[in-house]
């Protein structure tokens, strides 16, 4: 299996078709997502995941959430939509594409006041189905452009799932992975487990095993041993968001992989679509990091492995200095240095293309 036949979402005529992440590698389950309410249940609980893939379910959500208002004006309608985009966004706050692709929505809606209510449910739809196939077409362009910065038989350590599971298709991370391997690079993946919720060990090995990709599965504390003993050339990881200095928020455990990789002397990469790029906030310190229930700490599966009433800390991201990173891999180009000003052409870049 390559990794076009792992989708994690698909729009089927009325309704949006997930599978289950929840429930992998066990069992491949596809569950159908006919409202805004199941969509927001199922970004919450994880079913699908990843800062790409919920921008993508948040846009069809959106549009499932708006389609039943019945309203005769455009500011009664608009009052009820931007609420309703409201709540999908409350979902998980970490991940700024889910408010990046509702607030494109929200800005599309608002330039079309003057159509009428049906015309304007139905450029949505179609907008959500464009920022699926579009964020398809940048993660393989990541994947391209990232390669080069993998040596023949390389040694990688990643952290949680950035692959098709987590994007429209091929993922971030992952991309610059399945690339390497698809240009005959032979590469190797130290995949961390990802603790608690385990993205490492049942998506990513499943989506690399699949693809043919060596990959052998450590615990995150392995890391540091394995970069002492000179058995990893390099970290790549993902991003949910990146503030304009470069500060990379990412599942928690990456920062101190980063540490390890900068103490070691291994370059640290993150591949990231531009929408992952927070022009609005200064620093990392103003991200937001989703802390999420106990019990994802406290049980593995069902099974409880801490003493019932145990106090627990649980933040799903951390965040990773700029001065931390050697370099953002984006569907644009490779930015070693200068990022906010990078980020910032590199973006007006994009929108100058877009327009064109
Ligand atoms: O809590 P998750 O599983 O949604 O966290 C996902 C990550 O941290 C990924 O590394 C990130 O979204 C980048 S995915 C392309």
């Amino acid at each position: 299996m390559t990794p076009d036949a792992v989708a994690s979402i698909q729009w089927k005529g009325d309704k949006a078709r997930l599978i289950d992440q929840t429930r992998l590698p066990g069992e491949e389950v596809y569950i159908d997502i006919e409202t805004m309410e199941q969509m927001h249940e199922a970004i919450q609980k994880l079913r699908i995941r990843g800062a790409p893939a919920i921008g993508i379910a948040a846009a069809y959500g959106f549009y499932l959430g708006i389609r039943s208002i019945e309203a005769d004006h455009f500011d009664s309608f608009w009052d009820t939509a931007s609420s309703k985009a409201d709540y999908l966004a409350s979902a998980r706050p970490t991940a700024v594409n889910l408010q990046w692709a509702l607030e494109r929505l929200k800005d599309g809606i608002k330039e079309r006041r003057t159509q009428s209510i049906e015309d304007i449910k139905g450029w949505v739809l179609n907008e959500a189905k464009r920022i699926h196939e579009k964020d398809k077409k940048i993660c393989k362009e990541i994947g391209e452009i990232g390669h080069a910065l993998i040596p023949e038989e390389a040694n990688i350590i990643t952290h949680c799932n950035t692959g098709s599971l987590a994007t429209g298709l091929y993922g971030t991370a992952l991309s610059v992975i399945y690339h390497a391997h698809a240009n005959e690079k032979n590469p190797h993946v130290w995949v961390d487990e990802t603790r608690p919720l385990l993205q490492g060990a049942r998506l990513t090995t499943w989506e690399l095993m699949h693809a043919n990709i060596n990959c052998t599965l450590i615990t995150d504390s392995t890391a540091g041993s394995i970069m002492k003993k000179g058995m990893a050339d390099l970290v790549i990881v993902g991003t949910d968001r990146v503030a304009a200095n470069g500060d990379v928020a990412n599942k928690i455990g990456t920062y101190p992989l980063a540490v390890l990789a900068d103490r070691h002397h291994i370059p640290f990469y993150v591949a990231a679509p531009l929408s992952s790029i927070d022009l609005n906030l200064s620093s990392g310190d103003q991200i937001p990091i989703e802390e999420r229930s106990s019990e994802e700490l406290t049980h593995i599966g069902t099974t409880r492995v801490a003493p019932e009433g145990t106090p627990t800390y649980t933040p799903a991201f951390d965040v990773t200095a700029h001065s931390l990173v050697n370099g953002f891999i984006t569907e644009e180009g490779v930015i070693r240095d200068h990022f906010e000003s990078q980020f910032a052409e590199f973006k007006q870049k994009q929108g100058a293309k877009t327009r064109s």
